[in-house]
């Protein structure tokens, strides 16, 4: 009996000690389980496209509906009415450089309407600037320290680091982002920057009662269908309406619109680029799960983990592949052969494990025949560059040294490529 104990203590042990030392998601390279990345060049028929006119014809629209049901969901019909206003101007922004908009823009469907504000910084001496257009994360008012910016009174995000507790953006927290936003950069580059709240679109929550969501809602209904969008299809969405704007706009070169983004607002930039033409560029800065990284490498976040963390964030259809990555019909370098032939910049940190830098790298290596099928250079090798040595072509790569985040180098690099082959 003493003996049976002891052997089943022993057993016990054995296990709580496996189960500390194996950790919870994969960071390790010889873990990742072999998969078969789907050909992107291979038609649902069983032929190889061969030709840039072949791929526009019988194969993008067949996978962007595939990204479509099973991934960010569809957007469930028309809207009634898009109005722009704009609410403020200034001319002597960013140190004497820059000129300042800011426009309201107001969606309407089913008498029922959301608006966002949307911050535009423009270079003084130029006309038909080409932009950058993206997201932020906690209000227009923390990008720069410019008194100027109106505040949002949406739902914010908590944060200890910026003393929101109740959800109420915060006087204090103006500026709090400008180091993720090197606008004097951008505007000496030339490039204009366009930046809007997401929060005013979607708030970052699990609950579909507000947001651009709602508008859509049928007489009872309370939540999008399995196969509609989630909430970065929603944020994408708001990308395509302030693309019609700069239409309106005679300052904004709206045929060089580069759709950037973060993390979560990375994943937006690119379902925006596929998703809308006209966005002359794209750029993912450190995306990961669900943006540039392939999902079937398991590596960092999975599905199953981003699906119950951010439950809101695709369509429930997507739920179907939690730890069953291995059945999705597409992954992610698909998403970005979508974008081709425009210029699209992936990013990595080094120390942003979780979003997998190397599933992000194979992604564009494994989208570049799609670009080479129109004449142009994606990543020419499935080796990684060194840290800090861009690959710029019209494809582009760089994983730079530190953390999940957006640096000055970050824009440096963006700016460079941005002028070889948008501008
Ligand atoms: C979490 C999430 C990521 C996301 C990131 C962000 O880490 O797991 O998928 O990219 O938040 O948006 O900051």
């Amino acid at each position: 009996m003493k003996l049976l104990s002891l052997l089943l203590f022993f057993f016990f042990m054995v296990q709580m000690t496996k189960a500390q030392s194996e950790p919870e998601y994969n960071y390790d390279e010889s873990k990742v389980p072999e998969f078969k990345v789907p050909d992107p060049l291979l038609t649902f028929n069983g032929d190889i496209i061969t030709s840039s006119e072949d791929w526009l014809e019988k194969r993008r629209s067949g996978l962007y509906t595939l990204f479509e049901e099973n991934v960010y969901g569809e957007v469930p019909g028309e809207i009634d009415d898009l109005a722009f206003e704009v609410i403020e101007q200034g001319e002597d922004a960013i140190n004497g450089k820059a000129i300042r908009k800011q426009v309201k823009a107001t969606i309407s469907k089913n008498n029922r309407s959301i608006s966002f504000t949307v911050l535009i910084y423009l270079p003084k001496e130029k006309s038909k600037t080409p932009i950058f257009l993206s997201h932020n994360f906690l209000g227009n008012h923390t990008v720069n320290e410019d008194p100027n910016i109106i505040m949002t009174d949406a739902w914010v995000m908590n944060s200890d680091k910026l003393g929101i507790t109740d959800n109420r953006p915060k006087e204090s927290s103006r500026g709090a982002r400008s180091h993720r936003w090197a606008i004097e950069k951008i505007i000496d580059g030339g490039f204009g920057l366009a930046t809007i709240y997401y929060g005013e679109v979607d708030p970052d929550k699990n609950d579909f009662s507000d947001g651009l969501h709602s508008l859509f809602y049928e007489d009872g209904q309370k939540n999008p269908k399995p196969e509609e969008w989630g909430s970065i299809a929603a944020w994408s969405f708001a990308l395509s309406k302030t693309l019609d704007y700069f239409e309106t706009d005679i300052d904004i070169d709206e045929t060089k619109v580069i759709a950037f983004g973060h993390s979560r607002l990375g994943k937006t930039s690119l379902w925006a680029g596929a998703s809308d033409q006209r966005f002359a560029g794209v750029i993912s800065n450190d995306s990961g799960c669900g943006g540039a990284a392939l999902s079937k490498r398991k590596f960092g976040e999975t599905v199953a983990r981003i699906n119950t963390s951010f439950p809101h964030w695709f369509c429930d259809n997507f739920n179907a592949y939690n730890d069953n990555e291995e059945t999705l019909p597409v992954d992610q370098h698909q998403l970005l052969a979508l974008i081709a032939p425009r210029p699209l910049y992936v990013a990595s940190a080094q120390e942003d494990e979780w979003a997998d830098p190397r599933g992000e790298f194979l992604s564009a290596y494994y989208a570049t025949p799609v670009y080479n099928l129109f004449g142009k250079e994606g990543i020419p090798s499935n080796i990684m560059p060194e840290v800090n040595q861009p690959i710029q072509n019209t494809v582009a790569y760089h994983i730079r040294t530190g953390k999940h985040d957006v640096t000055d180098y970050d824009w440096g690099q963006y700016i460079k490529w941005a002028k070889k082959f948008v501008e």
